[in-house]
């Protein structure tokens, strides 16, 4: 199977320009379940990445209630109560699990997605839950995304010793479930069964804590955009990793922050 390269010739195929005449409801309504009470940092890092990556309107969800850290990080955000999702209606797109954590709370919003249709993006404590609880994937009937690390992978599909062993499980994996997979990495490969890609951009100043929660939020922005889970996927993974590489002209890789990261992600786009 061919490795495509993920670089700026395959982005302008991929991105699609704003109508001049679009409306915040043209953008998609995106909503993200991430947070919980000693994590809020999380939810905080991929909102703001998800609405610096053109969506028209983000709900974040997460329990317990405490609307005062959302608001006075994120005015542009909408609150709702993760306990509570029964109506998915109004999202285009879910992405879940960042700092969500791994108790039964948190089990419940999984179980609660079984009869939605929209797309979403599986990361982090949701990544861990599936492995955990042994859920089954045949009660996702939506398109879906995995954005796992390595140990992430490994929790979810069996201990492997390398990179290039994880990549070809990874391939099959997707082709058997019918989804994305995202494995993030110095060179993250995307991959959905049939084509695979590798990113050219980013670099390790995003080895830090809450970098995958960014890309959480910045892939399903594109998603409620309207992007197929492909498209979404290397968009996300792209433009966190050259605004990364923008943020070098100012900070270190040590001194990168991912807040500094997100800020740069106007840049990227330009
Ligand atoms: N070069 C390029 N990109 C890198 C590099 C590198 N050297 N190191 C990391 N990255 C990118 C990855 O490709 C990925 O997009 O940074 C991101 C890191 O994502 P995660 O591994 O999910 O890291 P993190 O943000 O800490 O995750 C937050 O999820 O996995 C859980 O326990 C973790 O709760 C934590 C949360
Ligand atoms: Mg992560």
């Amino acid at each position: 199977m061919e490795l495509l390269k993920i670089d700026l010739n395959c982005i302008k195929n991929t991105y699609k320009k704003r109508p001049c005449d679009s409306n915040k409801g043209t953008h998609g309504h995106a909503l993200l379940i991430a947070g919980s009470s000693n994590k809020m940092g999380a939810a905080i890092i991929a909102s703001k990445a998800c609405l610096r990556s053109g969506v028209g309107l983000l709900t974040v969800a997460f329990y317990p209630e405490n609307k005062s850290v959302l608001f006075n990080s994120i005015p542009e955000a909408m609150y709702a109560n993760s306990c509570v999702m029964n109506d998915l209606s109004p999202y285009q797109a879910i992405g879940i699990g960042p700092g969500i954590g791994v108790d039964e709370i948190s089990l419940q919003y999984i179980y609660q997605l079984y009869e939605n249709k929209l797309p979403v993006v599986f990361d982090a404590d949701a990544l861990n839950l599936i492995a955990n609880y042994k859920i089954d994937w045949n009660n996702f009937n939506f398109p879906f995304v995995l954005t796992p690390h390595p140990k992430e992978f490994d929790r979810l599909f069996g201990e492997h010793d390398s990179e290039s062993e994880r990549r070809s499980i990874a391939i099959q994996k997707a082709a058997a479930l019918n989804c994305v997979i995202v494995l993030k990495g110095h060179k993250t490969f995307i991959t959905d069964g049939i084509h695979t890609f590798e990113n050219t951009t980013g670099n390790s100043g995003l080895a830090k804590g809450g970098s995958g929660d960014a890309l959480t939020g910045m892939i399903t922005s594109f998603l409620a955009q309207g992007y197929t889970t492909l498209e979404a996927t290397k968009l996300g993974v792209y433009l966190h990793g050259l605004a990364a590489d923008i943020t070098l002209e100012t900070q270190s890789e040590e001194s990168m922050l991912i807040t500094d990261v997100i800020e740069n992600i106007g840049l990227a786009f330009k």
